[in-house]
Formats: structure tokens, C-alpha cells, sequence
């Protein structure tokens, strides 16, 4: 029998060949004028070529992977991102988000962005309901905005965003509706609050290529309980994080990979008839309270 080849024409081993297309590939992007994209297509071509060799990727498993990926692009719009959704399953996001928001003093932590966040929102006044109609249990959230130092900072533009009790964000109907969702701003006294709904765990969009990946993984689509923030004031970092329900046995399991341990919050219960901070009429109603005290970070650390 005859031995088998262990080098091709030109005396290459199968090694030496693979590694000289990697070399060749990473020459062909040497002349890219910005450094910064030519640092960026290197570092790609040398992981991507790295997977490859790791797992000796059959051809047939690198089509499949493009049909996958294939699918992610078609069924993505103006209101339903897959990609996000991608990058977030795969902890692409929060590595992302560890990576930009390096840890400063007692910062307030960052997590993930979500797909549902909305531009102009609307404003509510200090203690008003972003429910908007959205179902479920009322929540009265308070806090203060400092920064690192421990000044107050008033003026805080504060966007909060999340899900009905039935785990649905507004952008989820096919309808214009709006709830769940508002901006306020900090008082002069960096101290905010106002009415949301108690968060309830839900899964994230489910019914499309990254929901079959998490099928075929045998991992759940659920995210832990939460409420978005999103906290901007001039000369401070942009803080985009969420609060996260103590207690909930997501906590250990979220799809997204987004829990971190400082942004747990006691979302304290009150039984029907418990006179509420701002003397609200909740009726018969039960309702819960939580105090979320954010620390900015200066703009560019
Ligand atoms: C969310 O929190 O709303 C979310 C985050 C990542 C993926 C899907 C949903
Ligand atoms: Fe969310």
C-alpha cells in the first residue's frame, strides 16, 4: 500500500501549508491605511483560521455554519435583531461590555444592552408610572445618581425599559403601543424615583436560527428578572446596566449571561394596603419597592 502523502507538490507538509495561507491571508490586509482595522482583520483571520484547525472543520460543517448564519440575516429587521441576539448567547456582548467598561472605584457595573431599548420614550415626572399599561405588579423604584466622588448629580437623564408580566416588551406587538418604558430625570439632589412593574423572568425571541442553536445546545432561553437602565449626564460615562430580582433562581442561568452580583437588588414585597411612598391608591393591589443607588464613572476612564 502506498504511504500517504505527507507533503504536497511544492515538499509542504499539511501543517506548513495551512499555516503558510494564514500568513498569506493576514498579508493580503498589510496594506490597510487605518492601523486599527488592520489590527482587527488580523486578530480575525488568526482566530478564525485558529477554530478551524482546532476542530478540523469539515467542509460541510462550514456550510452549515453559513446557511446559520444565513438564516440569522434573513430573519432580521428593523424590529427583530438576531445578530444581537447571536452575540449576546454567545457572552459576545458582556465580554464586549467587560472590555469597554473597565471597573472604576465604586462605579455602578454595566450589562447588557437588549435589543428593546427605544429613542424618545416618553418623560415622566419625578414618581410617575412608566407602565403606560403594561400589566403587572406595580414597583416603586428609588435611588440617587452620584459620582465617584459622592457628589449628586442632578439632571441625570435616566431611561428605564422592561417587560409586562407576561415577559413581553411593547416592540414585541405588531402595533404601535407603547408601555413599560419612560425617561426621567435626576433632581437636584442626584435623587430620582418612580412607578415600574415588578420584574418577571422571560424568555428572549425564541422562534427563530439562535433559539434552534439554544435547542440544539440544550440551553435555556430565559432571562433572569430585570429592569434596563440606561443613565447619561454630561461628563460622566454612559451607563447602560439592568437590576436584577434577588431570589431568583435565574439568576444562575441567564441566557445573556448579564447578572452580575452588585446589580441584585431586594425587590422588598408589601401585601394589599400597605400605604405606598407617595400615598398611591393601589386598591387591593400588592406591590413591591426597591432602591437602586447608581455611581457614574467620569466620561472616558
Ligand atoms: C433583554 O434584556 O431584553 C434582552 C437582552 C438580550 C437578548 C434579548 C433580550
Ligand atoms: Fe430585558
Amino acid at each position: 500500500m502506498a504511504a500517504e502523502a505527507a507533503e504536497d507538490a511544492a515538499g509542504l507538509t499539511p501543517a506548513e501549508v495551512e499555516e503558510r495561507l494564514i500568513d498569506t491571508v493576514i498579508a493580503s490586509f498589510s496594506g490597510t491605511p487605518d492601523d486599527r482595522l488592520r489590527q482587527l482583520m488580523t486578530a480575525v483571520v488568526t482566530h478564525l483560521h485558529g477554530l478551524i484547525r482546532d476542530v478540523r472543520l469539515t467542509e460541510d460543517e462550514w456550510n452549515r455554519a453559513i446557511g446559520f448564519l444565513t438564516d440569522v440575516g434573513h430573519i432580521t429587521d428593523d424590529r427583530r435583531q438576531e445578530f444581537i441576539l447571536l452575540s449576546d448567547v454567545l457572552g459576545a456582548s458582556m465580554q464586549t461590555i467587560n472590555v469597554s467598561n473597565q471597573p472604576y472605584r465604586d462605579a455602578t457595573e454595566a450589562t447588557v444592552f437588549g435589543p428593546f431599548f427605544v429613542d424618545d420614550a416618553p418623560l415622566i415626572p419625578a414618581g410617575g408610572d412608566i407602565a403606560g399599561g403594561g400589566v403587572g405588579e406595580p414597583c416603586w423604584v428609588e435611588g440617587v445618581v452620584r459620582d465617584t466622588d459622592g457628589a449628586p448629580v442632578p439632571g441625570a437623564r435616566i431611561e428605564v425599559w422592561e417587560a409586562d408580566e407576561d415577559g413581553l416588551y411593547d416592540v414585541q406587538h405588531d402595533d404601535d403601543r407603547v408601555y413599560g418604558r419612560a425617561h426621567l430625570f435626576s433632581d437636584d439632589d442626584g435623587s430620582f424615583r418612580f412607578w415600574g412593574l415588578t420584574p418577571t423572568p422571560y424568555p428572549i425571541p425564541d422562534d427563530g436560527p439562535v433559539g434552534r442553536l439554544l435547542a440544539a445546545t440544550g440551553r435555556s432561553p430565559m432571562r433572569a428578572s430585570h429592569l434596563h437602565f440606561m443613565v447619561t449626564a454630561p461628563g460622566l460615562r454612559t451607563l447602560v446596566t439592568h437590576i436584577f430580582v434577588s431570589g431568583d433562581e435565574l439568576l444562575t442561568s441567564d441566557s445573556v449571561f448579564g447578572v452580575k452580583d452588585s446589580l441584585i437588588k431586594d425587590f422588598a414585597q408589601q401585601p394589599a394596603g400597605t400605604p405606598t411612598p407617595d400615598g398611591r391608591d393601589l386598591g387591593d393591589l400588592p406591590w413591591s419597592r426597591t432602591r437602586f443607588d447608581i455611581v457614574l464613572a467620569p466620561a472616558g476612564v
